[in-house]
């Protein structure tokens, strides 16, 4: 996938702060800190469009990108991440619900999950409501490049019995260091724009 012009086009806090368009949007779930505007960072090759930071809870917004006036990349709110105050956490659970719900606009998510660990409670969760939506879902395993390739097998059965995924849902180990995995999460992108 070749990007030549993304840009971020707003940050919503509330679902009134939804733009309104008309392009397909694939939004990115995970825990707080894993990975997730990483990964969107790594997917359109620029160092800083979406905000990373080393202390969690860093997006504490839905972020809007419009990828070459092509689609739309969306970064939710990590969940899971336990220095936040209960009331501030339920408030990132509705907006991401009503985002999950309430979107027209989108067609996939791609789930991500770190390779090194066994999913957490709060990814199950996620990973059932997801299930539930009938969303086109991609589960990324990111961080790969901290995990020997001796341990990809059995993490990956672990990430996939723990999160029980269905046959319809893809995997695929990443990293946004080396750039793994890119062409695979560019390909599941470009499949769903073709196919709504
Ligand atoms: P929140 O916005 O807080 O929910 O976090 P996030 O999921 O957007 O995570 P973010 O992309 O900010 O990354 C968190 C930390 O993990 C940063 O220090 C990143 O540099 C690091 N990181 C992300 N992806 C990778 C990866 O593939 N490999 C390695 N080694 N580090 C990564
Ligand atoms: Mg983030």
């Amino acid at each position: 996938m070749k990007v030549n012009n993304p840009r971020f086009v707003t940050s919503a806090y509330s679902y009134k702060d939804f733009p309104e368009h008309n392009w397909l949007e694939i939004a990115f779930t995970g825990r707080s800190n894993v990975g997730k505007s990483s990964m969107i960072n790594r997917l359109v090759n620029r160092k800083k469009l979406a905000k990373t930071s080393s202390q969690p809870g860093r997006t504490q917004s839905i972020n809007f990108y419009n990828i070459d006036d092509r689609f739309f990349l969306v970064d939710l709110p990590g969940y899971g991440f336990a220095r936040v105050p209960r009331k501030v956490k339920e408030e990132w659970g509705h907006l991401i619900e009503d985002y999950l719900t309430n979107r027209p606009n989108l067609v996939g998510i791609i789930q991500i999950v770190d390779a090194r660990h066994k999913p957490t409670g709060d990814d199950i969760m996620m990973v059932n409501w997801l299930k539930e939506t009938g969303l086109p879902t991609l589960v990324a395993a990111t961080k790969v490049d901290k995990i020997s390739r001796g341990q990809r097998h059995k993490q990956e059965k672990l990430i996939r019995e723990t999160l029980a995924l269905t046959p319809e849902m893809e995997f695929v180990f990443f990293s946004a260091t080396t750039g793994e995995g890119r062409e695979r999460v560019s390909s599941f992108i470009l499949g769903l724009l073709d196919h709504a």
